[in-house]
């Protein structure tokens, strides 16, 4: 395979710094203005850091980046080698200059570890965007499991594909959202991360390019890079705009991937709910490039602000499931304890993941199964989601105002749906935080889980599963944990005490 680098134009990385420049380098540098050359050093470096422009890409040559900027030479000079100067950027002579982050830095070994649940009378866990079951749905779907049990206990029992009963109730909620779909469309799989799991042992081996946003979903990234996969990172766009299409299209024209994985709705970790046209488009320059578009729905239950329209799923525009692989599960529609999810595709892709299954968990607890039938086919799927709507909207809002008392300089945008809030801790190292929480009570995953390459230091991911109590509780420790880390009480020397100067 060859080798492909990414690299930022000059225009591109003109246009990319004007917004920066609008949203962060002026507030957070303060009054005094700074030097050019400084100002544009700090611009690239926040690019950076903020997972904008990815790590190792190729900057434009001094001269083109002068021309778009319409400063002089010695102005990108020197903020190059100011960059150079803080581990941000790396030169050779004669083959031009790529961004780096400082040796030190955390990078992004491991997914997420949230804490098991017979830990939580100790420590408050944010590790975990998953709630607990809507009662009394969850014990009423295992009773009406076990009245559907007993033809089943003259089987084996391994459904590779998933109890027919199952396949089809999934698929008759799709054909109900307007996609008409058949069982044979459908697999079942141990939950979203069973299905993820089984889509990269047939497509994102070793050595595969998969391009994938930044930020994602931790597991995931942490899954593709256990299979050796190359990841290629895609900026998601400013606050919750959803994608930025332009760099998606250049990703999959340069770099062209086997796969691209994208969470559409409420978005894991920032909440972006990405726009009907944004799906539409990305479906096409997905199908133009051969790149497989995996859409991961997990959260896609989630919307907790009535007035927003759902757009409709990825599939929509890709119904034959050939050139769009969707991801569902009841994690967060109902309940992760369950283990169950599901992929939606063509039939002939259907065969092949379920080949691809056969060396992992062969299929899928078919008590479990008979559960999810059961509420799919009752009105307890829908009744739970109601349920699940309020405690998370109720929750959200519960953190939104413990972070507002206590930590006022703490930077988000709410989104309007799903588990989680995407946090800028003011200046300050999430990594530090993180373990400063840790020492205090409180665990909470730092920005750079969610990245690819050592991005998104400055940031936290907070869930919406708790109430108001512990929210405010949990909002007090971090707190604590960020006077620590201001202070300096917790430094240890490789990593720095702040990152935004
Ligand atoms: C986007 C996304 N995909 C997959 C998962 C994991 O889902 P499951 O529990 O079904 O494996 C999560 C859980 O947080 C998620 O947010």
């Amino acid at each position: 395979m060859t080798q492909w680098t990414s690299s930022v134009g000059a225009p591109q990385l003109a246009r990319l710094l004007g917004s920066q420049h609008a949203r962060d380098t002026v507030t957070s540098l303060g009054a005094r203005r700074a030097p050019a050359y400084r100002s544009l050093a700090d611009g690239i470096r926040l690019l950076v850091l903020e997972g904008r422009v990815p790590v190792a890409a190729r900057l434009p040559a001094e001269r083109e980046l002068a021309a778009a900027l319409a400063v002089s030479r010695t102005t990108v000079a020197a903020a190059y080698e100011a960059l150079r100067g803080e581990g941000f950027l790396e030169s050779r002579r004669g083959s031009g200059s790529w961004t780096a982050v400082p040796a030190g830095s955390p990078l992004p070994s491991r997914g997420l570890d949230p804490l098991p649940p017979e830990a939580a009378a100790s420590v408050i866990d944010l590790g975990c965007a998953a709630l607990t079951a809507p009662e009394p749905w969850l014990s009423r779907a295992f009773q009406g499991a076990l009245e559907e049990l007993p033809p089943y206990a003259h089987t084996h029992g391994d459904y590779p594909a998933g109890l027919p009963v199952l396949r089809q109730a999934i698929a008759d909620r799709y054909t109900a959202r307007g996609i008409p779909t058949m069982p044979e469309q459908i697999m079942v799989t141990t939950g979203a991360m069973g299905a993820v799991a089984a889509i990269c042992r047939m497509m994102a081996g070793r050595g595969e390019r998969v391009a994938v946003e930044s930020p994602s979903y931790a597991n995931v990234l942490q899954l593709m890079r256990e299979a050796g996969a190359r990841l290629v990172p895609v900026a998601m766009a400013d606050g919750l705009a959803g994608w930025d299409l332009p760099a998606w299209r250049q990703v999959l024209r340069d770099a062209a991937p086997r796969m691209a994985y994208v969470i559409a709705d409420f978005h894991n970790p920032t909440g972006a709910l990405a726009p009907e046209e944004q799906r539409r488009e990305l479906v096409e320059a997905a199908r133009a490039a051969g790149t497989l578009l995996v859409a991961d729905e997990t959260m896609s239950d989630l919307l907790l602000d009535p007035d927003v329209d759902m757009p409709r799923p990825v599939c929509a525009f890709d119904p034959a499931g050939s050139a769009v692989i969707t991801v569902g599960s009841a994690s967060k529609s109902f309940w992760a304890g369950l283990r169950i999810g599901w992929v939606r595709a063509a039939p002939d892709v259907i065969r092949g993941l379920i080949a691809a299954r056969a060396y992992a968990d062969l299929a899928t607890p078919v008590f479990d199964q008979l559960a999810v039938t059961w509420l799919l086919t009752t009105d307890g799927w829908d009744e739970s989601i109601a349920i699940r709507r309020a405690t998370t909207r109720a929750n959200r809002d519960a953190l939104l105002a413990s972070l507002g008392r206590h930590l006022p300089d703490w930077e988000f945008t709410v989104p309007h749906g799903g588990l989680t809030l995407w946090v800028r801790t003011g200046g300050l190292s999430g990594s530090r935080i993180a373990e400063a929480g840790e020492r205090l009570g409180v665990r909470v995953p730092s920005g750079p889980r969610f990245g690819v390459d050592g991005a998104f230091e400055g940031y936290v991911r907070l869930p919406f599963t708790v109430g108001e109590a512990v929210a405010e509780e949990a909002a007090a420790r971090l707190a604590e944990a960020a006077r620590l880390v201001a202070s300096g009480a917790t430094a240890a020397l490789e990593t720095p005490r702040t990152y935004v100067a």
